[in-house]
């Protein structure tokens, strides 16, 4: 059993050998965070996977961030500490029942949300974050009835937003419908001060409550510009590490499950990936994603078509 100290400098001393990179999500813990070549959103971190130089990408994050990443640079080598580092949201949609839907929503525009399975990317015609979500779907002709998969939390958000025809697709992410309102109020009777930033991806109470609602680039952006001195955050902790490297003297308070035994604020799949995970995965390069030739070709075309959209609006 190596320690810590021992296992980040062999990471460092791989990585270099290697010539690899280290892509990480905002909700992955603060040692894996701190030794990334990049922290970022979904949006940014594929970006950062599309233009690089390394030769391996190491992703620590989950398994839709990783295979975004291959789809991008499918000559790169693209490994997932632990392959069961899933999502429940992409869970949530699988391509069988996303076909039906399809079938029985003909002539809609198909965008989906990055947290999808590559086969589901591959049905649609575009992709968005929730970075880009407004933007992606007000860059669609007004006319274009859309369908919108497969968060329903933040489809609801984006319809509000843009009045568009949008049909939703019922899914929910595990960790962002749980939070409790009544934790907000309780957090919010303490410090009075304190401002409520959310993450689209929450339910429409928690949405409706919140001072300031953005992805995880947004929440951290706010709180590095904004002048408050508290914040409660509902989106996963992970973020607050960010935050707290950024403003330490400020107070983020984590927002609480409403079911506070099942410690489902923290993103169970996310926290799979650890520092000794990361370690073997560099050093067996493996496990590795491998994604058959069409399926990179089909989904890739509409995340590239949000990538330049993105890049147009200097997103
Ligand atoms: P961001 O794109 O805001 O980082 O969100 C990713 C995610 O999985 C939210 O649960
Ligand atoms: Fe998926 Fe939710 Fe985890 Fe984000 S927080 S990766 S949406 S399960």
């Amino acid at each position: 059993m190596i320690d810590n100290i021992d296992i980040i400098r062999d990471i460092k001393r791989l990585r270099k050998e290697k010539n690899a990179i280290i892509l990480a999500h905002y909700y992955q813990t603060g040692d894996i965070q701190d030794i990334a070549d990049f922290v970022g959103d979904s949006l940014a971190l594929s970006q950062k996977a599309a233009s690089n130089n390394a030769d391996i990408i190491l992703f620590a994050g989950v398994k839709f961030m990783a295979e975004t990443a291959k789809i991008l640079a499918p000559e790169k080598k693209v490994l997932l500490p632990d392959m069961n580092a899933g999502c429940s949201l992409a869970d949530s949609c699988k391509a069988e029942d996303f076909k039906k839907f399809i079938d029985e929503n003909p002539g809609r525009t198909i965008v989906s949300y990055v947290n999808t399975s590559a086969e589901i990317k591959a049905l649609s015609d575009i992709v968005c974050t929730s970075s880009n979500a407004i933007q992606i779907v007000e860059s669609l002709p007004v006319n274009k009835k859309i369908i919108f998969a497969p968060d329903r939390n933040l489809g609801n958000y984006v319809l509000n937003k843009t009045g568009r025809d949008i049909v939703i697709w019922n899914g929910t992410c595990h960790v962002h419908e749980a939070f409790s309102l009544e934790g907000i109020i309780k957090l919010k009777e303490k410090y009075p001060e304190a401002k409520i930033i959310v993450h689209p991806e929450c339910e429409l109470p928690i949405r409706l409550v919140a001072d300031f609602i953005g992805s995880t680039s947004s929440l951290l952006s706010f709180t590095k510009k904004d002048d408050s001195n508290v914040y409660i955050v509902a989106t996963e902790p992970g973020i607050i590490h960010q935050m707290k490297n950024i403003n330490p003297e400020k107070i983020y308070l984590p927002v609480p499950p409403r079911d506070s035994t099942c410690g489902c604020s923290e993103c169970s799949f996310m926290k799979l990936i650890t520092i000794e995970k990361i370690y073997n995965c560099l050093k067996n390069e493996r496990p590795e994603i491998k994604l058959d030739k069409e399926i990179i070709i089909n989904a890739g075309k509409p995340i590239r078509r949000m990538m330049e959209i993105s890049e147009k609006l200097g997103l």
